[in-house]
Formats: C-alpha cells, structure tokens, sequence
C-alpha cells in the first residue's frame, strides 16, 4: 500500500480503465454466462444496506427478516414446504453447504452425483473428505435411475440431483430420485442453483412440466444471482428441516446470536435486500415475463443454428448446445462473442436476459457470414 493516498480523481480514473478492460452484459456479446446486469432497483437497494452483517444478525434484525422472507418465497416458488435456509455468496457455498451437512448428519462419506454436475461439487467432497461417485447419463443428460439404485448403499450420505444443468440445462428426475432417497434413507440434494428462476415459470408457460416431490428432498440450491436478476453474490440454500440446520452449527461467542450455520461469518446483507427488492418488485408475473422471453429468444438461436444446416439439442431451458467447427468458434470469438464450450467441446450459449432477440439475429448473421467466408 502507498504511504500517501491519492486524489478521488485519479483513484476515479484508474478504476475506470479497469472498468474499461471488462466485458459488459449490455454489450450483448456475454453469450456463455450465468449471470447478467443485475436489475436497477436491486442496485439501487445494493447500495443501503451495505453495511449490513448477516453473519452478527442480532444487529440487524431488519435485514434478517428480509432474508426469511427470501428463503421463504423462494421456497414456496419451488413448492419446498416447511423450508429454513440462509442467503450465501453462490450456488458453490450452497453446494458444499448442503454436503457438509448431509456428512453431518448421517455420519457416511459416500456422494452420488451425475456427469453433469457442477464442478463445486468436487471441491465440496475435497474440502469434507467425501468419496464422490459419478453416475451416469442418459440421452437426454439425465441421472441413470438404475444406476443410482444399484450403487446407492450403506455409506451413501447423499445423492446429488440437478435441476438445469450449468452445461446442458438438463433436468435429473426429481421424482425417481426422491423415491430412491426415501426408501434407501439418504440425503437428496437438489441443484437448481441456475434451473430454480426458471423451470417453475417455464412449467407455467407450458414448456415442461416441473415439480418438486413432496417427500425426500432434504436441501435445494437456488440462485437469485443468476437468473434472479439480483446482484453477485447472493444464492440461497434451503433445508427441509430446520433441525438439519444443527449439523453444521457452530457456537459464535462473543456475537449477537449464539451460533452459525454458514461457512461465511461476515455474510451480505446487501445479496439479501436487493434479492428482496427484486422479488417484490417483479412478482411471479415480472419472473414469468423474463423467462418467456428468454425462451423464446433460445428456440429462435435453435432454429436459426438448425437452418444454418448445425447439430444442436433441442434446449429444455435457456441454454443452448450445438456443434461447431473450431475455426468458427474462433472467428466468432475474434468478432467479439464470448462463447463458451462444454466439456465435450461443443458449443454453448446462455440466453440470459441480455441476449435479446436482437443479439440472437446478431449472433447468427456473423455465423451465416463467417460460414459463407469458409465455405
Ligand atoms: C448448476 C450450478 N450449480 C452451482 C453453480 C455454482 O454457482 P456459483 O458460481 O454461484 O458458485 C453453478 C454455476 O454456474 C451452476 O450452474
């Protein structure tokens, strides 16, 4: 650190070149992330409670009543009863969370996961001594049922089901894997760390069919810091039984409350209010709209990488795979896309809200121009 600070100008000035060197969402060329520009009144609110500590909540018990209320609709959106649960900094935290606990809780080391989950997953069972196995996918990128019953034992302390994966968007059988959960007595955590904002209202709209199973789910992940239109960081961990909760208590002494349950001590309150603030503000009605037109926008890049004669799965949620040469995939990258591929190697786009229809037409001129050039 300098000895002398230096003039807010100049302070100004350095940030913005910094500034000036980072992509932006409104660009609209961001085609391979799951996050997007946060909503203006979540800014807005960001900003008021940035002093708040989540993490001492005696002191704040304004923000912490704002943070049940967000636990508690972002419950009722995915129809989780009986939910308690906590605002973390992202889908990780909440992952290796709900794995910590399960461990806990049942005292076995064992995971089940699919191909297709996310990679915090591998930091959870390094960071808790888990022994992870991967089972694996059908077709459609979904958990092989009859696998998971055959390897699901005694030392299972968690299966792990994704609801919209990071690569795919696709979405394990919730239903199957509860019943499996049930009767084999197991932790089932849920993933709809991305799928969460969206499957419910996409259900509503008539593109499938989502729900979650009554019974046998013990934790879900949702993040309203992807497609929640609320600021990084902010994720939501959800437990079905708040006695699950004391697994991973911890007793903070000279604090206002008496325990934790987080891996964070000091936590946002800010995620907290402006994850409210947008939730407010959109309703269920303002979230359906986002998704409809997302939707939209990815079967429309479908059908546009389709005509130009690509391969491409048929996208469950806004997420779309196709298969692309790499000299494309390069060309498109040098005009500017940010594209991202899976680990497969094709190609994938997320269609956040800031690839609107615009930049979709956009996307697929530049590839009808750059396929025309090599071909
Ligand atoms: C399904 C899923 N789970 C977990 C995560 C991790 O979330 P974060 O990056 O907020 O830690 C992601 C991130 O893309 C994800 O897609």
């Amino acid at each position: 650190m300098d000895e002398k600070g230096l003039e807010r100008d100049e302070v100004l000035r350095i940030l913005m070149d910094a500034r000036r060197r980072d992509e932006r969402y409104g660009g609209g060329r961001i085609l391979g992330s799951m996050c997007t520009e946060p909503h203006w009144f979540a800014r807005e609110v960001f900003s008021m409670f940035m002093d708040v500590n989540l993490g001492d909540a005696g002191l704040f018990p304004g923000t912490k009543a704002l943070e049940r209320e967000v636990v508690s609709a972002l419950a009722s959106l995915l129809g989780f009863k009986y939910a308690s649960g906590f605002v973390v900094t992202g889908g990780s935290e909440a992952n290796i969370t709900a794995l910590w606990a399960a461990r806990n809780a049942t005292g076995k080391r064992k995971v089940l996961l699919p191909e297709t989950a996310h990679f915090s997953f591998d930091k959870a069972c390094d960071i808790l001594g888990l022994e992870k196995e991967v089972v694996g996918v059908d077709e459609e990128k979904r958990i092989r049922l009859e696998e998971v019953e055959r390897r699901v034992d005694e030392e299972t302390c968690a299966i792990i089901a994704v609801a919209g994966s990071t690569e795919y968007g696709s979405v394990d059988d919730l239903h199957g894997l509860a019943r499996i959960a049930r009767e084999r007595e197991t932790w089932l955590h849920v993933d709809a760390a991305f799928g969460g904002f969206v499957l419910p209202f996409l259900s509503e709209l008539g593109y499938t069919s989502f729900s979650l199973p009554e019974e046998g789910v013990s934790t879900i992940t949702i993040d309203p810091h992807k497609m929640g239109l609320a600021p990084i960081p902010c994720a939501c961990l959800l437990f079905k039984d708040a006695e699950a909760l004391r697994s991973v208590e911890t007793p903070t002494p000279y604090l206002t409350e008496k325990t934790q349950h987080t891996l964070s001590g000091t936590r946002c309150g800010a995620a907290a209010a402006a994850a409210y603030a947008v939730l407010k503000l959109l309703g269920r009605e303002g979230y359906r709209e986002v998704v409809r037109v997302c939707m939209e926008n990815t079967l429309a890049l479908y059908q546009g990488v389709l005509e130009l004669g690509f391969k491409a799965r048929r996208p469950v949620l806004n997420i779309l795979v196709f298969e692309l040469p790499k000299e494309l995939y390069r060309a498109l990258t040098l005009k500017g896309w940010r594209l991202s591929r899976t680990r497969m190697g094709e190609t994938r786009i997320v269609v956040m809200p800031h690839v609107t229809a615009k930049v979709v037409e956009d996307f697929l001129s530049d590839l009808a121009a750059l396929q025309g050039e090599g071909g």
